[in-house]
């Protein structure tokens, strides 16, 4: 049920700080430890290297997991879409796991790509906010998202909770595998919470952002580097499928090599920068598109931030700002669809889940 709230989407990205509480909660032992089931642990840590398979925004999710499994564990990851995955394989390591990421558990294609792994004999990992679908049964292992139903096209809490979860998965990895944990994810995960539930409290400013960036655009771009990066893929999907803007995503680095063409007057560009080694470079991407006329939101963080930028979020831990970071961006999307008059939770020509190939 929305209850008060006019769009499930606006009451879903609300219920982010809950629902990360609900998993350090789901997956804390009694002696306060992250802790997995030994069978989905031994996967882990048996595998050379791990395939994530997802679509859409849960393949975003994925690419920010890649980062927890080689920074965190030392195994090296690819993440691929799965729609692709299936007909153009790369070569695969000698002992793979694959980790399937799906809000809904049932996107057709994904489960066309389990079913390829398992008929050549790998193991299956699935990732999943849904107990008992299809790719949770068909997979050897499970792991629950704990975010509670997601009924808004747009996901929103799902990508948060997809991003602890890995983290999570990570994090017990290395810890198994010996390797030194870099810091302590429990408490860094809490921070998190707290900055969401900040970030939440700040809509009326992500509502005038969005005003002041979106009003009469017909375009957005997005631009990050590292971590920034793939939040900037789903700021940008987040846009278009709600509020019909075309919307890109792409690498700081990479303007020059092409998009930067398209800057014109007023481009609404929004450049995160909540990365302190990248943050001069990425900064210096943003005086090339405002020098030919772009209108630049930054968002920053706490202890890297400038003046003049337009959102600081709360300092958390580097590797976690995905979580922190992508709240305004759902929130700027959500009344940039709000003032154009589109239907929020159900956008034109989308499912909630993509049961076709
Ligand atoms: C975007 C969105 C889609 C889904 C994609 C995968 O907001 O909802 O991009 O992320 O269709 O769906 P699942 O995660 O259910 O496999």
């Amino acid at each position: 049920e929305k209850g008060t709230y006019p769009h499930y989407m606006l009451k879903e990205i609300d219920e982010q700080p809950a629902v990360l509480r609900k998993i350090i909660q789901a997956y804390q032992g009694p002696d306060g430890n992250l802790q997995l089931e030994d069978e989905t642990i031994g996967a882990l840590t048996r595998a050379d290297r791990i395939y994530i398979i997802a679509a859409g925004t849960s393949s975003h999710a994925g690419l920010v997991g890649k980062e927890y499994f080689e920074k965190l564990a030392g195994i090296p990851t690819e993440v691929h879409i799965s729609s692709e995955f299936g007909y153009n394989m790369p070569l695969l390591s000698e002992r793979p796991l694959f980790i399937f990421i799906s809000q809904s558990g049932e996107t057709a294609d994904s489960r066309q790509v389990l079913v390829k792994v398992k008929e050549m004999g790998h193991p299956s990992l699935t990732v999943t906010n849904v107990a008992g679908s299809t790719l949770s049964r068909e997979s050897d292992y499970t792991v629950l998202l704990h975010a509670g139903p997601e009924i808004a096209v747009a996901s929103t809490k799902a990508y948060t909770a997809q991003i602890a979860v890995l983290a999570i998965l990570a994090s017990c990895a290395a810890e198994v595998k010996g390797h030194p944990a870099q810091f302590d994810l429990v408490h860094e995960l809490g921070i998190a919470a707290t900055a969401v539930e900040t970030m939440i409290d700040r809509k009326e400013e992500m509502e005038t952002i969005s005003f002041d960036f979106l009003e009469m655009t017909r375009n957005a771009f997005f631009i990050g580097r590292g971590m920034d990066y793939h939040v900037s893929l789903e700021g940008a999907l987040k846009l278009k499928e709600i509020s019909y803007i075309q919307a890109e995503g792409f690498a700081g680095g990479e303007l020059k090599h092409g998009t930067i063409a398209l800057i014109e007057e007023g481009t609404p560009v929004f450049a995160l920068a909540t990365q302190a080694a990248v943050s001069a470079n990425i900064r210096g991407n943003v005086k090339e598109v405002t020098a030919r006329g772009a209108k630049a939101c930054i968002l920053s963080m706490e202890g890297t931030e400038e003046a003049g930028d337009r959102i600081v979020i709360p300092a958390v831990h580097p590797m976690l700002t995905p979580l922190v970071s992508v709240i305004p961006l759902q929130l700027i999307s959500y009344y940039a669809s709000l003032h154009r008059g589109c239907d929020v939770d159900q956008p034109r020509n989308l499912a909630k889940s993509v049961t076709v190939e």
